[in-house]
């Protein structure tokens, strides 16, 4: 296809959704946040204690799933059959039933569509694991982003807290590092660097610096 697309993948807490939803702002795209359909699926199967693979993509591939941009003050909320659950998305529980669903082959199958066809016929970003390498894998722009460990794990316990919950740092790392080995080591689709993505190390820069790389890297090909 000959949309303008952009394909920006990374473990968690690296800053993808920050950069995108900036990127999104300055460059007039279409933005999705992939995670949140699998954290969508994980809620999903956490809610029904169901784990089978088919059935979770029985559900999948019929949920009823919006990402909404809510202005530059609340940001993109994703939404399940009309009602909000950002919230409920975001709670560290839902990450790691994420990546359980996300490692079942019938459920990456079953959000493949949606992705695809996101924000067509226009321009789109969208951010997760496998986008440059599976999703659009001719997407016009390829980004890696990623930070160490630590810095992931310390960005992402300050983020929970100021929300109010009650989560200590070495909690919340050994939880990424666990997810993280989940995600680059399942057989399916697992986190790799596409060919031709640029790889940005966010470890030492401010988020205001990483969107600032991440729109001049944009911008050599818009
Ligand atoms: O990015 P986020 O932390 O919200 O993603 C939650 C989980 O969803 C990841 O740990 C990963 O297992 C899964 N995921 C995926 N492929 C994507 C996006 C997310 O497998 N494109």
């Amino acid at each position: 296809s000959d949309r303008f697309l952009v394909a920006v993948d990374g473990p968690a807490g690296a800053g993808k959704g920050t950069v995108c939803r900036e990127a999104a702002r300055q460059f007039g795209l279409a933005y999705l946040d992939t995670g949140a359909l699998y954290r969508a699926v994980g809620l999903h199967a956490l809610q029904q204690d169901q784990w089978d693979p088919e059935a979770l993509a029985q559900w999948a591939a019929q949920m009823d799933f919006t990402f909404r941009d809510l202005g530059a003050e609340v940001g993109f909320h994703a939404f399940l059959d009309g009602v909000d659950v950002h919230e409920q998305l975001r709670r560290e529980e839902s990450g790691v039933a994420a990546s359980k669903v996300a490692s079942m082959l019938p459920v990456r199958a079953a959000l493949l569509d949606f992705q695809r066809a996101y924000g067509a016929p226009g321009a789109a970003i969208l951010d997760g694991r496998d986008v440059g390498t599976v999703v659009l894998p001719d997407a016009q722009v390829k980004i890696f982003l990623t930070a160490s460990l630590d810095a992931r794990a310390k960005r992402r316990t300050l983020e929970l807290q100021e929300k109010g919950e009650s989560v200590s740092f070495t909690q919340i790392r050994d939880q990424m590092a666990q997810r993280d080995e989940r995600d680059a080591k399942r057989s399916h689709a697992p986190m790799v660097v596409a060919a031709g993505a640029t790889v940005v190390d966010t470890s030492e820069l401010t988020l205001p610096q990483s969107v600032q790389t991440v729109a001049r890297i944009i911008a050599r090909q818009r």
